[in-house]
C-alpha cells in the first residue's frame, strides 16, 4: 500500500481493521500487511454509498479506487478519498472472532489462522522474514556456503534421545524378529529412522570441505517441556567451520548476532516501535523493577555491550555465591561443580550479575554432547553457550572433538550405536582438522527481538506437547 503522491489516483486492497464515523462519511483504516501502517479510507456517505459501506465490517476484504490526499486529521500524512469501493470479501461481525479491540495471546494461538491480521503478528511475521533474510546476508558476506542437512535420519546428534520417530509400518501390526524386537528392516528404509535434532553432524561433513558452511532448517525435539522457551519443532541456524577454535567460534556467535540485531534496527523500526509499544502496555501494571528494558533501548544496549566470557568453573562459583542460592531461592538449587544450568541460573548470571549477555565455555563433559572437544583436564569440553537477557541460553556450540581415538571412546563410553556414526567417525580418519560450530534457536533470537514472552508467539504455527492444531 503505497502512496505515490498527492492528488494521484490510486487502487489498494486489503482487509478492513476498523470503521468508524459519522452520519456523512466514514473512516476506514485499511492494512494488506505490508506495513505496521494503515491508510484511512475516507468515503462520502449517500444514496448510492450507503448500502456498500453499511456491509462493511472489521475483516471484509476491499478493493478501493480513490484519490491521495494530504490528511487534515492527526496521526497520517495521507489518506485516500475513495471513488469506489468492492468488497472482495465480506466479514460477518455477528461471527469474525477479531474485533477491534485488545485479545489475549492465549485467545490469538486458538486463531493462529486468523492472528496474522493482526498488528502484533503481523508485525512479528514482519521482523522473522526480515531475520531470516539477514541470516543469510551474514553468512553469504562472510563466505560460507549454505548446505541442506536431510530432515530424516538414522542418528541422534544431539545423544538426548529425544526424537520423533519416522516409519511407514503398520502400527497396528508391527513386524517382529525372533526376540520379540520391532524389525526395522521392513521400515521403509531398512532401518530406524527419526526426524532430526540437528543438522550439525552432517554439516561437519560438508564444513571439513568447504570451510565455512551454515545450515538453517527445521529439527524437532520430543521432549515433553511445556515451557516459554520451548517448542517440539524449531529453526535452528548451525554454522560449522574448519580451522576454527573455540575463541573463533565464540567471535563469529558474537559478531552473528549483533549483526542480526543492528538489522533489525536498521530495517524494521516501525515494526519494533509497535512492539516497544504492545510490551510497554501489557507491562504497565508491573512494578517498576519488574518491567523489561524498552525493546528498542535493549537492542541498542547488547549491541553496544562486549559479551562477557566465562568458565562453566567460574559459573558455578558465583552462583553458589549468590542471593538466591544461598537463601534457596532458585528452583534447583547449585551444589557444586558439575550442576547443570537451568534457564534461572543463566538468567541470574545474564541480568543480575554481569547486566549483559554472557558466554560460558569449559562445561563438565557429563552434562555435554559426545562430540565436543575434550580439554586436557580430562573433566571438561570445549563448549560455548550464548546466554541473553530474558532468554537464558540463545546459542550452544562447541569446538569438536578432531582427534580419532578420543571421538571413538567417548562414542562408545556413551553408549552411541558405533553403526551409526561410522560416516561421521571417518572425517577423524581423513584429513581431520580442528573446527567448531554453534546452533542459535530462530525463535530464542525472535523472542529477543521482538520482546514477546512465549515462544509460541514468534513462529506463526507452533507444535508444543498436545498441540497440533493448524
Ligand atoms: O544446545 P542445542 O541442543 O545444540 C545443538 O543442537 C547443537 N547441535 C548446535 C550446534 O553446535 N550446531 O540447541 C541449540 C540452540 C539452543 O541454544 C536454543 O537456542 C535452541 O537451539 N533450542 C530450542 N529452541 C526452541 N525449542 C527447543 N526445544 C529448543 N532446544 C534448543
Ligand atoms: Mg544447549
Amino acid at each position: 500500500m503505497q502512496s505515490t503522491g498527492y492528488g494521484k489516483e490510486v487502487n489498494v486492497k486489503g482487509w478492513v481493521r476498523t470503521k468508524r464515523g459519522s452520519k456523512h462519511v466514514a473512516f476506514i483504516a485499511l492494512n494488506d500487511g505490508s506495513t505496521i501502517k494503515n491508510i484511512q479510507i475516507v468515503a462520502e456517505i449517500n444514496p448510492e454509498t450507503e448500502k456498500t459501506l453499511d456491509k462493511i465490517h472489521t475483516g471484509a476484504a476491499l478493493s478501493v479506487d480513490g484519490l491521495v490526499i494530504e490528511s487534515p486529521g492527526s496521526g497520517q500524512k495521507v489518506e485516500l478519498q475513495a471513488k469506489n469501493i468492492d468488497i472482495l470479501g465480506p466479514a460477518n461481525p455477528d461471527e469474525y472472532p477479531l474485533q477491534p479491540k485488545k485479545h489475549s495471546l492465549e485467545f490469538l494461538r486458538e486463531k493462529a489462522h486468523l492472528r496474522f491480521r493482526t498488528n502484533t503478528f503481523s508485525a512479528i511475521t514482519r521482523v522473522r522474514h526480515a531475520m531470516i533474510f539477514a541470516v543469510h546476508n551474514y553468512f553469504n558476506d562472510h563466505g560460507f556456503y549454505n548446505i541442506h542437512t536431510p530432515i530424516i535420519t538414522g542418528s541422534d546428534a544431539e545423544g538426548a534421545g529425544e526424537m520423533y520417530q519416522v516409519t511407514t509400518l503398520d502400527l497396528s501390526n508391527v513386524p517382529k524378529n525372533e526376540n520379540g524386537e520391532v524389525d526395522f528392516s521392513k521400515d521403509f528404509f531398512g532401518k530406524a529412522t527419526n526426524l532430526t535434532v540437528s543438522g550439525q553432524l552432517e554439516a561437519e561433513l560438508a564444513a571439513l570441505a568447504l570451510s565455512k558452511v551454515y545450515t538453517f532448517g527445521p529439527t524437532f525435539r520430543a521432549e515433553n517441556s511445556n515451557t516459554s522457551r520451548h517448542l517440539a519443532e524449531f529453526w535452528m541456524i548451525e554454522p560449522e567451520m574448519a580451522f576454527y577454535d573455540i575463541r573463533d567460534d565464540m567471535d563469529l556467535a558474537e559478531d552473528m548476532l549483533k549483526y542480526l540485531i543492528r538489522y533489525a534496527l536498521d530495517n524494521c523500526m516501525d515494526d519494533l516501535e509497535f512492539l516497544s509499544k504492545r510490551l510497554l502496555d501489557e507491562e504497565k501494571n508491573k512494578k517498576a523493577e519488574e518491567r523489561s528494558m524498552e525493546l528498542v533501548e535493549k537492542l541498542r544496549f547488547v549491541l553496544d555491550q562486549d559479551f562477557e566470557r566465562i568458565t562453566y568453573t567460574r559459573a558455578i562459583d558465583i552462583l553458589r555465591n549468590s542471593k538466591p542460592n544461598k537463601k534457596k531461592k532458585f528452583r534447583f538449587v547449585i551444589e557444586g561443580w558439575g550442576a547443570d544450568l537451568q534457564s534461572e541460573h543463566e538468567r541470574y548470571l545474564v541480568e543480575k550479575y554481569f547486566k549483559k549477555p554472557v558466554i560460558i565455555t569449559d562445561y563438565p563433559k557429563d552434562i555435554k554432547a559426545f562430540y565436543m572437544k575434550q580439554n586436557e583436564d580430562g573433566k571438561t569440553v570445549r563448549a560455548m553457550d550464548v546466554l541473553f537477557p530474558q532468554i537464558g541460553e540463545i546459542i550452544g556450540g562447541s569446538q569438536r572433538e578432531d582427534d580419532y581415538d578420543k571421538l571413538y571412546n567417548r562414542i562408545k563410553e556413551m553408549n552411541i550405536p558405533e553403526e551409526s556414526m561410522w560416516w561421521y567417525l571417518e572425517t577423524r580418519k581423513f584429513g581431520s582438522v580442528p573446527h567448531s560450530g554453534f546452533g542459535l534457536g530462530f525463535e530464542r533470537m525472535m523472542l529477543f527481538m521482538t520482546g514477546m514472552g512465549n515462544i509460541r508467539d514468534v513462529i506463526p504455527f507452533p507444535r508444543t506437547p498436545l498441540n497440533c492444531e493448524f
